[in-house]
Protein backbone atom coordinates (compact mmCIF):
# COMPACT_ATOMS: atom_id res chain seq x y z
CA UNK A 1 0.00 0.00 0.00
CA UNK A 2 1.51 3.50 -1.07
CA UNK A 3 2.84 5.41 1.92
CA UNK A 4 0.29 8.81 2.56
CA UNK A 5 2.19 12.37 1.43
CA UNK A 6 4.17 13.34 4.38
CA UNK A 7 4.04 16.99 5.89
CA UNK A 8 5.50 19.32 8.40
CA UNK A 9 2.97 21.26 9.86
CA UNK A 10 3.38 20.89 13.51
CA UNK A 11 5.07 19.41 16.64
CA UNK A 12 1.55 17.30 17.40
CA UNK A 13 1.61 16.05 13.95
CA UNK A 14 4.53 14.32 14.41
CA UNK A 15 5.00 10.65 16.72
CA UNK A 16 7.45 10.15 19.19
CA UNK A 17 9.28 7.90 17.06
CA UNK A 18 9.58 10.63 13.76
CA UNK A 19 10.28 13.33 16.50
CA UNK A 20 13.38 11.27 17.55
CA UNK A 21 14.71 10.35 14.51
CA UNK A 22 14.55 13.90 13.01
CA UNK A 23 16.31 15.19 16.17
CA UNK A 24 18.78 12.75 15.81
CA UNK A 25 18.97 13.07 12.25
CA UNK A 26 20.03 16.51 12.64
CA UNK A 27 23.00 16.10 15.23
CA UNK A 28 24.06 13.13 13.00
CA UNK A 29 24.70 15.51 10.01
CA UNK A 30 26.00 18.24 12.42
CA UNK A 31 28.51 15.30 12.90
CA UNK A 32 29.52 14.82 9.83
CA UNK A 33 26.70 12.29 8.55
CA UNK A 34 26.74 12.11 4.27
CA UNK A 35 23.21 13.23 3.58
CA UNK A 36 20.87 11.17 1.07
CA UNK A 37 20.80 13.10 -2.21
CA UNK A 38 17.46 14.02 -3.20
CA UNK A 39 16.61 14.12 -7.24
CA UNK A 40 13.69 17.10 -6.07
CA UNK A 41 12.71 20.70 -5.81
CA UNK A 42 11.45 22.83 -3.03
CA UNK A 43 9.96 26.20 -3.40
CA UNK A 44 10.44 28.91 -0.90
CA UNK A 45 7.26 30.92 -0.30
CA UNK A 46 7.58 33.29 2.57
CA UNK A 47 4.53 36.18 3.24
CA UNK A 48 6.63 36.92 6.06
CA UNK A 49 10.25 38.32 6.49
CA UNK A 50 12.88 35.85 7.53
CA UNK A 51 16.61 35.67 7.03
CA UNK A 52 17.42 32.34 9.33
CA UNK A 53 14.45 30.07 8.29
CA UNK A 54 14.19 31.09 4.53
CA UNK A 55 18.04 30.62 3.91
CA UNK A 56 18.82 27.63 6.36
CA UNK A 57 15.88 25.32 4.07
CA UNK A 58 17.47 26.87 0.83
CA UNK A 59 20.76 25.62 1.98
CA UNK A 60 19.49 22.67 3.28
CA UNK A 61 17.59 21.56 0.23
CA UNK A 62 21.03 22.39 -2.06
CA UNK A 63 22.83 20.10 0.56
CA UNK A 64 20.78 16.94 0.17
CA UNK A 65 20.60 17.64 -3.87
CA UNK A 66 17.78 19.08 -4.43
CA UNK A 67 16.58 21.70 -6.59
CA UNK A 68 15.71 25.32 -4.54
CA UNK A 69 13.65 27.68 -5.89
CA UNK A 70 12.82 31.12 -4.30
CA UNK A 71 9.74 32.43 -4.93
CA UNK A 72 9.92 36.46 -4.54
CA UNK A 73 6.22 37.18 -3.34
CA UNK A 74 6.33 40.81 -4.40
CA UNK A 75 6.82 39.72 -7.60
CA UNK A 76 4.40 36.82 -7.33
CA UNK A 77 1.09 36.35 -9.40
CA UNK A 78 -0.69 36.50 -5.83
CA UNK A 79 0.08 40.20 -6.07
CA UNK A 80 -2.36 40.24 -9.42
CA UNK A 81 -5.30 38.37 -7.31
CA UNK A 82 -4.40 34.85 -8.01
CA UNK A 83 -5.36 32.93 -4.57
CA UNK A 84 -2.33 30.77 -2.83
CA UNK A 85 -4.66 27.67 -3.78
CA UNK A 86 -4.01 28.45 -7.20
CA UNK A 87 -0.20 29.50 -6.71
CA UNK A 88 0.34 26.23 -4.80
CA UNK A 89 -1.79 24.19 -7.48
CA UNK A 90 0.14 25.78 -10.33
CA UNK A 91 3.51 25.03 -8.94
CA UNK A 92 2.47 21.01 -8.04
CA UNK A 93 1.29 20.83 -12.02
CA UNK A 94 5.32 22.34 -12.46
CA UNK A 95 6.71 19.36 -10.40
CA UNK A 96 7.45 20.83 -7.47
CA UNK A 97 8.21 18.58 -4.88
CA UNK A 98 8.01 20.38 -1.28
CA UNK A 99 6.48 23.76 -0.46
CA UNK A 100 8.30 25.90 1.92
CA UNK A 101 5.39 28.22 3.33
CA UNK A 102 5.46 30.74 5.94
CA UNK A 103 2.31 32.82 6.07
CA UNK A 104 0.09 35.04 9.16
CA UNK A 105 -2.89 33.09 8.50
CA UNK A 106 -3.79 30.19 11.23
CA UNK A 107 -4.89 26.92 9.68
CA UNK A 108 -3.48 28.31 6.40
CA UNK A 109 -1.00 25.23 6.18
CA UNK A 110 -2.84 22.55 7.07
CA UNK A 111 -6.03 24.01 4.26
CA UNK A 112 -3.45 24.11 1.34
CA UNK A 113 -1.61 20.50 2.41
CA UNK A 114 -5.14 19.24 2.51
CA UNK A 115 -5.76 19.66 -1.16
CA UNK A 116 -2.32 19.29 -2.49
CA UNK A 117 -1.88 16.48 -4.90
CA UNK A 118 0.01 12.99 -3.32
CA UNK A 119 3.93 13.46 -3.86
CA UNK A 120 4.12 16.77 -3.05
CA UNK A 121 4.85 18.10 0.31
CA UNK A 122 4.10 21.09 2.55
CA UNK A 123 6.32 22.03 5.40
CA UNK A 124 5.35 24.78 7.66
CA UNK A 125 7.83 27.56 7.71
CA UNK A 126 6.37 29.72 10.40
CA UNK A 127 2.04 30.31 10.39
CA UNK A 128 0.95 33.33 12.85
CA UNK A 129 1.41 32.80 16.12
CA UNK A 130 0.52 29.31 15.99
CA UNK A 131 3.39 27.42 14.86
CA UNK A 132 6.95 27.15 13.79
CA UNK A 133 7.71 22.98 13.82
CA UNK A 134 11.03 23.57 12.43
CA UNK A 135 12.50 25.97 14.67
CA UNK A 136 11.12 23.92 17.83
CA UNK A 137 13.28 20.73 16.20
CA UNK A 138 16.70 22.80 15.37
CA UNK A 139 16.20 23.96 19.21
CA UNK A 140 16.00 20.54 20.69
CA UNK A 141 18.98 19.38 18.58
CA UNK A 142 20.95 22.28 19.11
CA UNK A 143 20.91 21.01 22.73
CA UNK A 144 21.30 17.27 22.18
CA UNK A 145 24.41 18.04 20.15
CA UNK A 146 25.57 19.68 23.01
CA UNK A 147 25.22 16.39 25.49
CA UNK A 148 22.36 17.88 27.32
CA UNK A 149 19.57 15.79 27.97
CA UNK A 150 15.97 17.56 28.06
CA UNK A 151 14.69 14.72 30.39
CA UNK A 152 14.63 16.57 34.10
CA UNK A 153 16.21 19.84 32.55
CA UNK A 154 14.27 23.37 34.05
CA UNK A 155 13.61 25.66 30.97
CA UNK A 156 12.68 29.17 30.80
CA UNK A 157 11.29 30.98 28.27
CA UNK A 158 11.33 35.08 28.63
CA UNK A 159 9.57 37.70 26.59
CA UNK A 160 6.64 37.80 24.45
CA UNK A 161 5.13 34.19 24.48
CA UNK A 162 1.98 35.21 23.61
CA UNK A 163 2.69 36.15 20.11
CA UNK A 164 5.35 33.54 19.65
CA UNK A 165 4.81 30.37 17.34
CA UNK A 166 8.37 29.53 18.99
CA UNK A 167 7.02 29.33 21.71
CA UNK A 168 4.07 27.78 20.82
CA UNK A 169 5.94 24.41 19.28
CA UNK A 170 8.95 24.65 22.06
CA UNK A 171 6.02 23.99 24.57
CA UNK A 172 4.12 21.24 22.28
CA UNK A 173 7.99 19.97 21.83
CA UNK A 174 9.53 20.39 25.19
CA UNK A 175 7.09 18.46 26.91
CA UNK A 176 7.26 15.55 24.59
CA UNK A 177 10.76 15.06 24.97
CA UNK A 178 10.40 14.65 29.19
CA UNK A 179 11.71 18.61 30.00
CA UNK A 180 10.87 18.85 33.80
CA UNK A 181 9.54 22.36 34.14
CA UNK A 182 9.19 25.16 31.82
CA UNK A 183 8.28 28.88 33.24
CA UNK A 184 7.18 30.96 31.14
CA UNK A 185 7.62 34.90 32.06
CA UNK A 186 6.84 38.52 30.39
CA UNK A 187 4.68 41.06 30.94
CA UNK A 188 1.29 39.80 31.83
CA UNK A 189 -0.26 40.75 28.47
CA UNK A 190 2.55 39.21 27.27
CA UNK A 191 1.98 35.64 28.79
CA UNK A 192 -0.83 33.71 27.65
CA UNK A 193 -4.26 33.94 29.11
CA UNK A 194 -5.51 31.59 31.11
CA UNK A 195 -3.87 29.41 33.65
CA UNK A 196 -1.10 27.60 32.76
CA UNK A 197 -0.93 23.95 31.75
CA UNK A 198 -0.21 21.22 33.67
CA UNK A 199 4.35 20.78 34.05
CA UNK A 200 3.82 24.82 33.32
CA UNK A 201 4.73 27.84 35.34
CA UNK A 202 3.85 31.68 34.81
CA UNK A 203 6.43 33.60 36.54
CA UNK A 204 6.32 37.30 37.87
CA UNK A 205 9.66 38.43 37.19
CA UNK A 206 12.97 37.34 34.79
CA UNK A 207 14.47 36.59 38.47
CA UNK A 208 12.08 34.16 39.74
CA UNK A 209 12.35 32.33 35.87
CA UNK A 210 15.70 31.98 35.71
CA UNK A 211 16.31 31.06 39.15
CA UNK A 212 18.02 27.61 39.06
CA UNK A 213 17.13 26.94 35.54
CA UNK A 214 19.78 24.86 32.66
CA UNK A 215 18.31 26.41 29.68
CA UNK A 216 16.94 30.38 28.98
CA UNK A 217 14.99 30.89 25.82
CA UNK A 218 14.71 34.18 25.28
CA UNK A 219 11.93 36.02 22.79
CA UNK A 220 11.79 39.44 21.29
CA UNK A 221 8.35 41.23 20.68
CA UNK A 222 6.67 40.57 18.56
CA UNK A 223 5.82 44.14 17.42
CA UNK A 224 4.24 43.03 14.13
CA UNK A 225 1.28 41.10 15.77
CA UNK A 226 0.48 44.02 18.36
CA UNK A 227 -0.97 47.44 17.93
CA UNK A 228 1.52 50.32 17.79
CA UNK A 229 -0.18 51.84 20.90
CA UNK A 230 0.70 48.81 22.90
CA UNK A 231 4.09 48.36 22.36
CA UNK A 232 6.38 48.37 25.41
CA UNK A 233 9.26 51.20 25.89
CA UNK A 234 12.23 49.43 24.70
CA UNK A 235 14.19 50.88 27.39
CA UNK A 236 11.80 50.05 30.55
CA UNK A 237 11.57 46.83 28.70
CA UNK A 238 15.04 45.74 28.87
CA UNK A 239 15.30 47.25 32.65
CA UNK A 240 13.11 44.31 33.87
CA UNK A 241 13.16 42.04 31.10
CA UNK A 242 16.43 41.98 29.36
CA UNK A 243 18.23 38.75 29.97
CA UNK A 244 21.96 40.34 31.79
CA UNK A 245 25.13 38.82 32.52
CA UNK A 246 23.99 39.07 36.62
CA UNK A 247 20.95 37.13 35.59
CA UNK A 248 23.30 34.05 35.02
CA UNK A 249 24.37 33.97 38.40
CA UNK A 250 21.30 32.89 39.44
CA UNK A 251 20.17 30.09 36.80
CA UNK A 252 21.98 26.29 37.35
CA UNK A 253 25.76 25.99 36.69
CA UNK A 254 26.63 25.29 32.62
CA UNK A 255 23.04 26.80 31.85
CA UNK A 256 22.51 28.03 28.62
CA UNK A 257 20.78 30.80 26.66
CA UNK A 258 19.27 30.67 23.71
CA UNK A 259 17.06 32.83 21.56
CA UNK A 260 15.35 31.90 18.42
CA UNK A 261 16.40 35.30 16.38
CA UNK A 262 16.33 37.72 15.08
CA UNK A 263 17.63 39.24 18.56
CA UNK A 264 17.14 42.86 19.91
CA UNK A 265 20.23 43.63 21.66
CA UNK A 266 19.64 46.23 24.81
CA UNK A 267 15.96 44.95 24.02
CA UNK A 268 15.25 41.35 25.47
CA UNK A 269 18.75 40.59 25.70
CA UNK A 270 22.16 42.38 26.66
CA UNK A 271 24.64 42.01 24.27
CA UNK A 272 26.90 40.47 26.50
CA UNK A 273 25.47 37.83 27.02
CA UNK A 274 24.29 37.11 23.47
CA UNK A 275 27.77 37.14 22.45
CA UNK A 276 28.81 35.58 25.75
CA UNK A 277 30.61 31.62 26.50
CA UNK A 278 26.56 31.02 27.71
CA UNK A 279 24.97 31.76 24.24
CA UNK A 280 23.99 29.17 22.11
CA UNK A 281 22.34 31.65 19.38
CA UNK A 282 24.84 31.15 16.91
CA UNK A 283 24.54 27.24 17.46
CA UNK A 284 21.09 27.33 16.92
CA UNK A 285 21.49 28.91 13.44
CA UNK A 286 23.92 26.51 12.39
CA UNK A 287 21.76 23.45 13.60
CA UNK A 288 19.12 24.93 11.63
CA UNK A 289 20.68 24.01 8.11
CA UNK A 290 21.23 20.59 9.79
CA UNK A 291 17.81 19.88 11.18
CA UNK A 292 16.47 21.07 7.66
CA UNK A 293 18.08 18.61 5.75
CA UNK A 294 17.27 15.93 7.74
CA UNK A 295 12.87 17.55 7.37
CA UNK A 296 13.90 17.26 3.68
CA UNK A 297 15.00 13.54 4.18
CA UNK A 298 12.26 12.65 6.22
CA UNK A 299 9.52 13.75 4.22
CA UNK A 300 10.62 12.51 0.89
CA UNK A 301 11.19 9.14 2.45
CA UNK A 302 14.66 8.55 2.65
CA UNK A 303 14.74 8.67 6.58
CA UNK A 304 12.97 6.03 8.27
CA UNK A 305 11.62 6.61 11.34
CA UNK A 306 12.96 4.16 14.55
N1 LIG B 1 13.85 32.15 14.00
C1 LIG B 1 13.32 32.60 12.84
O1 LIG B 1 12.27 32.14 12.41
O2 LIG B 1 14.06 33.57 12.22
P1 LIG B 1 13.68 34.23 10.83
O3 LIG B 1 12.47 35.08 11.05
O4 LIG B 1 14.89 35.05 10.43
O5 LIG B 1 13.41 33.14 9.84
Amino acid sequence: MPETTRHLLDIDGLADDELETLINRACELAAGATARRLDASAANLFFEPSTRTRVSFELAAARVGMQPINIEMSQASTIKGESLEDTVATLAAMGIDCLVLRHADIGLHARLASALPAGVHLVNAGEGSRAHPSQALLDAATLRARGIATSGLKLAIVGDVRHSRVAASGLQLWQRLGVEEVRLAGPADLLPPGPPATGVVHCASLEEAVGGVDVIMMLRIQHERMDRATWPDSAAYHKEWGLKSEHLAAAAAGCVVMHPGPINRGVEIAAEVADGDRSLILEQVRMGVFTRMAVFEWLLGALRAG
